[in-house]
């Protein structure tokens, strides 16, 4: 893996895997992130990047769906992996307007794979980067493991799930070298405010109320982000060809307990007390159509054959999250304000 082509490296988790493979792995080559910038694409969240590793990083801005620009980059840019991150990834977003998730995360995969098969002589490896919702929702039991029948409920999974299979039918089909990879909710730095864990800090910083769907008793299990990417690379490396593996973050919990988690943390760090903790901003809302009930993962896979384990604790990356976003106000106002997309309008347009 020489030059690696990450889609969508402007978002959460693609930024937060281009940062660690150029700081803190023994990668030596390049990478290309392209991204069309949506709202949830921050180009500022890698700036510092950006200037530390001219020439090893190289960004451009590209829209998935463009094939002829894939193409382009692909040739121009000798790009021998691809690992896919690029997709409209908001459950509450793909129940209002599904459309971009049609075209993003089924026709946007669909064109990247069919660029990876044309130049297969050159392509090493497509990583799949997917989700656990692909599976649907547990009840009170057991755990998502690699055979689990897809089973998706809302128009995001489903939009994913067949994402999912058309990168299994490229490998069984045509023998495009492809690993997946399914995981949990991945929380931590950079994340985009409308997600429950930013989305919670943020608000009870500015004293708004921290809205709970239905009874706030749903189940996700919490993946640190930088473990998430540690996960990645090792699949990318040493995982087995046309195989899928499900990364896990071993913290289950309800989404009650994360948030009066986070109020615990703000209440202490403010000195808040009694009356005027955080915990009296939680408002019951009305609950989101199709909510799955739980999330589990079984990643003794990935375990057992990659020697990967989450390292973070709950209490430990929810202190390190709480604090990121504390520390970093300015990248949090140019989102609140809306500038980081003005930004990107005189850089781009
Ligand atoms: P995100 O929404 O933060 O970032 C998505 C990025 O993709 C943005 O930078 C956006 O500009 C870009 N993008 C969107 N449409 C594009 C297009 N047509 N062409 C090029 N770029 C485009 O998402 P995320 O949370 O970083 O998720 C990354 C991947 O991980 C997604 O595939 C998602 O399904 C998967 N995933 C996320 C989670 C999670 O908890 N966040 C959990 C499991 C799986
Ligand atoms: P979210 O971060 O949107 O991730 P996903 O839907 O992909 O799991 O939501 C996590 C959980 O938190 C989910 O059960 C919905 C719930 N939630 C709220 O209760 N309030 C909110 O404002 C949001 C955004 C989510």
């Amino acid at each position: 893996m020489k030059n690696i082509l990450v889609t969508g490296g402007c978002g959460f988790i693609g930024s937060n895997f281009i940062r660690y493979i150029l700081e803190d792995t023994d990668f030596e080559g390049k990478i290309v992130n392209i991204d069309s910038l949506t709202y949830a694409g921050n180009i500022e969240s890698l700036i510092d990047i950006a200037e530390k590793y001219k020439g090893r990083y190289i960004f451009k801005r590209v829209d998935i769906c463009d094939k002829e620009a894939l193409e382009t980059v692909f040739t121009d840019e000798k790009i021998d992996t691809i690992c896919h991150f690029a997709a409209e990834s908001h459950v509450d977003r793909s129940i209002v307007a599904p459309d971009d998730f049609i075209q993003t995360n089924i026709i946007g995969t669909y064109n990247l794979l069919n660029l990876a098969k044309t130049h297969q002589d050159e392509l090493e490896l497509f990583h799949h980067v997917s989700t656990d919702e692909v599976f649907g929702s547990l009840g009170a039991e057991g755990f998502f493991t690699e055979t689990t029948r897809y089973k998706p409920n809302s128009p995001y999974s489903a939009s994913k799930a067949s994402s999912d299979h058309l990168v299994r039918a490229y490998n069984k089909t045509y023998k495009l070298p492809v690993t997946v990879s399914n995981c949990s909710n991945n929380y931590g730095p950079y994340q985009f405010p409308e997600k429950l864990i930013p989305l919670m800090i943020l608000n009870a910083l500015e004293g708004k109320s921290l809205p709970i769907y239905g009874d706030g008793k749903n189940v996700r299990d919490w993946l640190y982000v930088r473990d998430h990417c540690v996960a990645i690379w090792e699949i990318m490396k040493n995982g087995k060809r046309g195989e899928t593996y499900n990364v896990g973050g071993n913290n289950e919990m309800q989404n009650i307990v994360v948030v009066e988690t986070i109020c615990d943390i703000l209440d202490g760090i403010k000195g808040l007390s009694g009356s005027d903790s955080c915990k009296n901003l939680m408002t019951y809302v009305k609950d989101r159509p199709g909510h799955d009930q739980r999330y589990a993962i079984d990643f003794s896979k990935i375990k057992n054959e990659l020697g990967w384990m989450p390292q973070e604790s709950f209490e430990s990356g929810i202190e390190k999250t709480v604090k990121w976003y504390l520390d970093n106000s300015t990248w949090i106002e140019r989102i609140r304000s809306g500038e980081y997309l003005k930004w990107i309008k005189n850089q781009y347009e």
